[in-house]
């Protein structure tokens, strides 16, 4: 729903401020982000007389002001990490990340904490402000207070602007509980996407990659597997079409985890096993874009440059600041990715090796991942059930099969994120295997149902559930494909 729209809808019901409900907040504030961003950003490029800049400030004003109107106050903070709109804190959305990044990092820089609008502004001291903001010195303290004297000055009292308060981070992993487990695994798992876009734009720059926050962030992500590996292997599901590399990238990670947790890695091995696959593909940051998403099949120049990533990815690794960061194992890892079980596959070995452990297991993730996810050569991908049974298919690729047992005993029968049709006739996504051994038919499931407003109910059900008689009150008859359905299965673990 547009902005706008969601403003108007709501101005008739409602007359006192407090009468805005949590969730219309949330997505102004979605909103709000994303306009805040490309403010700053516009304004970076334009002077304040461009056109576009100022059709997008009386934009932006509508959604500041709509706010305002309603609450009375509009205020945007960081604390840690976070932003909160009016005290509410925002949750990121697939859409929304970049935006939530970029606001963050920029005024972090500043040294900008807060800025609150008392009352609604107009579309000269909006355009003003961003103006005064874009333009502050990084680092300096006073920057707040400049900001807000500036206006003031002038007898405009309703912004006012505060220093960021610097906190001593939480640890987040002792911190976490069951009910935060899901926001702490959406947080960390964007934030990779983020991190391994910076670590790949920072070498395709000829710049020297920090890979200090990958190595926090895997062990955070470790430390989620270890917990429930369940929540992470749900946003597996959020297939980033744009960000293919960068998703791809986690989710192979999450994937390989998973089945690193199975085989009882210490936790030191699999925050390194983490690592390898967040950097697995590194190497294609080498490759020109042409290439890698080129539609159609590629020649035999173009292979040969495919071919080239892992040991691209290993010369990258080895002239890394941080090597002390990287171990013998990671850097094989990265190597053995496409070697194949019986070594057909890249680089050529000029004499025979044992792929190594992680290479094996990346290998499985990597294929799993790749198919399940739509491509620009492949708009529609395969479901997960027809993925793991072309895995099964030995003559395709070949696999070590012992892990790939492994790796289907962890996704299950009717994997995460799996679209199913019940006896009951309802439609619903796997969302969790059943805890329960020998019951992989029957995981937990959420209907596909909506409420008034078209989002995803979330109304879980229990598949061990009986009637009087002692029968299971649903089945799984079989899986669908969610793609025929139009259905996007992200949406219901994010
Ligand atoms: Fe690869
Ligand atoms: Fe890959």
């Amino acid at each position: 729903m547009e902005l706008t729209q969601a403003v108007t809808q709501n101005q008739g019901a409602i007359k006192k401020p407090e009468e805005v409900t949590e969730p219309d907040l949330l997505k102004l504030g979605n909103h709000v982000v994303i306009k805040f961003h490309v403010l700053m950003k516009i304004s970076q490029i334009y002077d304040s007389r461009n056109v576009a800049l100022q059709q997008f400030v009386r934009e932006s004003l509508q959604s500041i002001n709509g706010l305002i109107k309603k609450e009375g106050t509009f205020s945007l903070k960081i604390i840690r990490d976070e932003l909160f709109l009016n005290d509410q804190r925002l949750r990121y959305s697939v859409e929304g990340f970049t935006s939530f990044k970029y606001l963050l990092t920029q005024w972090k820089k500043r040294l900008i904490g807060e800025i609150i609008f008392r009352g609604e502004v107009d579309e000269e001291i909006l355009k003003e402000f961003i103006y005064a903001l874009i333009n502050l010195e990084e680092g300096k303290e006073e920057n707040a207070t400049l900001l807000s004297e500036r206006f003031a000055n002038r007898g405009i009292s309703v912004i006012e602007v505060r220093p960021l308060e610097i906190l001593e981070p939480e640890d987040e992993t002792e911190t976490l509980n069951k009910e935060n487990q899901q926001e702490v695994a959406k947080r960390v798992f964007f934030e990779t996407v983020g991190t391994i876009k910076e670590t790949i734009n920072q070498i395709k720059g000829g710049q020297y990659a920090d890979v200090r926050k990958l190595k926090r962030l895997a062990q955070k992500a470790v430390y989620l597997v270890m917990e429930d590996e369940s929540i992470l292997l749900g946003l597996t599901t959020i297939k980033n079409y744009d960000e293919y590399t960068f998703n791809h990238s986690v989710n192979v990670s999450i994937y390989s985890l998973a089945i690193g947790k199975r085989l009882g890695f210490s936790k030191k091995v699999l925050g390194e096993l983490g690592m390898t696959a967040m950097l697995h593909d590194v190497g294609k940051s080498k490759i020109p874009k042409e290439v890698l998403n080129k539609p159609g099949a590629l020649d035999g120049e173009e292979w040969g440059m495919m071919k080239k990533h892992p040991l691209t990815g290993v010369e990258i690794i080895l002239n890394l600041k941080q090597l002390g960061e990287i171990n013998p194992g990671i850097v094989i890892g990265i190597f053995d990715h496409h070697l194949k079980n019986d070594l057909s596959g890249y680089p050529k070995l000029f004499r025979k090796k044992q792929v190594s452990l992680f290479g094996r297991i990346i290998q499985i993730a990597d294929a799993y991942d790749a198919m399940t996810t739509p491509r620009i050569y492949k708009k529609t991908p395969f479901t997960p059930e027809q993925a793991l049974a072309m895995m099964l298919k030995e003559k395709m690729v070949q696999f070590d099969p012992i892990l790939l047992k492994v790796f289907i005993g962890l996704v299950g029968v009717y994997p995460i994120g799996s679209m199913v049709l019940l006896n009951t006739r309802e439609l619903g996504v796997v969302y969790k295997p059943n805890p329960e051994p020998g019951w992989g038919d029957r995981p937990q499931v959420i209907l596909l149902a909506r409420d008034q407003k078209g989002l995803p109910k979330k109304e879980a059900v229990n598949l061990m559930e009986t009637d009087e008689g002692g029968f299971f009150k649903r089945n799984i008859v079989k899986s669908l494909d969610p793609n025929k359905y139009h259905i996007d299965i992200a949406k219901y673990f994010i």
